[in-house]
């Protein structure tokens, strides 16, 4: 008979994450009860933010624990259904997990609309399109001609938040981590300018990038980049937090940049945190923008695929060293 393959928490990572912090187990498929769906995952995005709920430092995700199975949110068939609005065949977005069939509740699944592609729901219509789309522009409020800095931006928030910005005509400046990276974020995504963190002379690429200073900063990292990108913020510039990607992969996490508060009051900068969650309500209006601008070709989604679940670990290792370029999915349909 078949079996569910699935990818278990071993161990909790002190320090960095490694492979080792997970094991590989099979389990009877499971059985839906009323009112539940059976899905067969297709694929599922590996991303930065499960690592803060590894470290317990994501307090909607609860405090970390072993044994279970690797959350992530997936796409998958849906196998049975005891859901009359939910048909065998179609397909849905679902927190999966890192594993091949899991039960679902109708409440907590997206079912995929017919002509959707599945995949653009792990990233551009998923969880991290939604996440650019109200950060930038409800949080950091852009408007035409000003300039947008966003880091983490060749990953997968980051490349769409970069693009939402050049679509509201916005200066568009990202820092990424590798020369190729910037190379890609600029020829093929319509970035203006594009600075690489590791370099050395970071801080004084930053400020030849940004000529006009900046006046929204997209922040999926923390750390050193938010220290520099602080001295870049104009007068009445915002920052929206998204994440801290710089201090997930550690027990030892750094404490913040210098200049809070002094800088926020001095140049009237608005800092605000948000999570995606904050905005469910909106989803459907802007997955609709979203879906027009991928299909005039305005927003394009780029997708670094993997295949097989026993992958799943080492790529979530490497996606925390910068591996990836645009959202990292695991497919299991391959
Ligand atoms: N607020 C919300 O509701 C919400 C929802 C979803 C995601 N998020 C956040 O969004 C951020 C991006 O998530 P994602 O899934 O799109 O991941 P991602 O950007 O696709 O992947 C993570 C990237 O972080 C960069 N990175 C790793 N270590 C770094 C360091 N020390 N300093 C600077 N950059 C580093 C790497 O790129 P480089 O090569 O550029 O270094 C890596 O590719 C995360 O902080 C996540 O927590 C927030």
């Amino acid at each position: 008979m078949e079996e569910n393959q699935q990818v278990l928490i071993d161990s909790l990572p002190q320090g960095k994450l490694e492979e080792s912090h997970y094991r590989m187990e099979t389990a009877p498929i499971p059985e839906p009860g009323d009112g539940e769906i059976l899905v067969r995952t297709t694929a599922f995005a590996i991303t930065a933010g499960t690592r803060a709920g590894l470290q317990g430092s994501a307090s909607y995700a609860g405090a970390p624990t072993t044994g279970i199975v690797m959350n992530g949110t997936g796409v998958g068939e849906v196998i049975a259904s005891n859901v009359d609005a939910i048909s065998t065949g179609s397909h849905v977005m679902a927190p999966t997990g890192w594993q091949q069939y899991s039960v679902q509740e109708a409440k907590a699944v997206t079912v995929i609309p017919e002509g959707h592609n599945p995949i653009h729901y792990l990233g551009p219509l998923g969880v991290n399109g939604l996440t650019a789309y109200f950060g930038l522009l409800r949080v950091g409020q852009p408007k035409a001609g000003e300039t947008v800095m966003v880091s983490a931006a060749a990953g997968s928030v980051g490349h769409i938040v970069g693009q939402i910005a050049r679509i509201r005509d916005c200066r568009v400046v990202g820092v990424t981590g590798s020369d190729a990276k910037c190379a890609l974020l600029m020829s093929d995504l319509g970035f203006d300018a594009a600075v690489n963190h590791r370099d050395d002379g970071f801080r004084q690429s930053l400020k030849e990038a940004t000529p006009d200073g900046v006046d929204v900063y997209f922040d999926n990292t923390g750390g050193d980049i938010l220290g520099s990108a602080l001295f870049r913020l104009n007068v009445g510039g915002r920052i929206a937090c998204c994440g801290v990607v710089s201090q997930y992969d550690t027990d030892r996490p750094e404490p913040g940049p210098k200049g809070i508060p002094g800088l926020l009051i001095n140049k009237r900068i608005n800092m605000r945190g948000f999570l995606v969650f904050d905005y469910l309500e909106d989803y459907a209006a802007a997955r609709e923008e979203l879906s027009g601008w991928l299909e005039s070709g305005e927003l394009k989604s780029l997708t670094d695929e993997i295949s097989g679940l026993e992958a799943a670990p080492g790529a979530f290792v490497d996606l925390l060293a910068g591996g990836n370029v645009g959202t990292r999915v695991v497919r299991l349909d391959q």
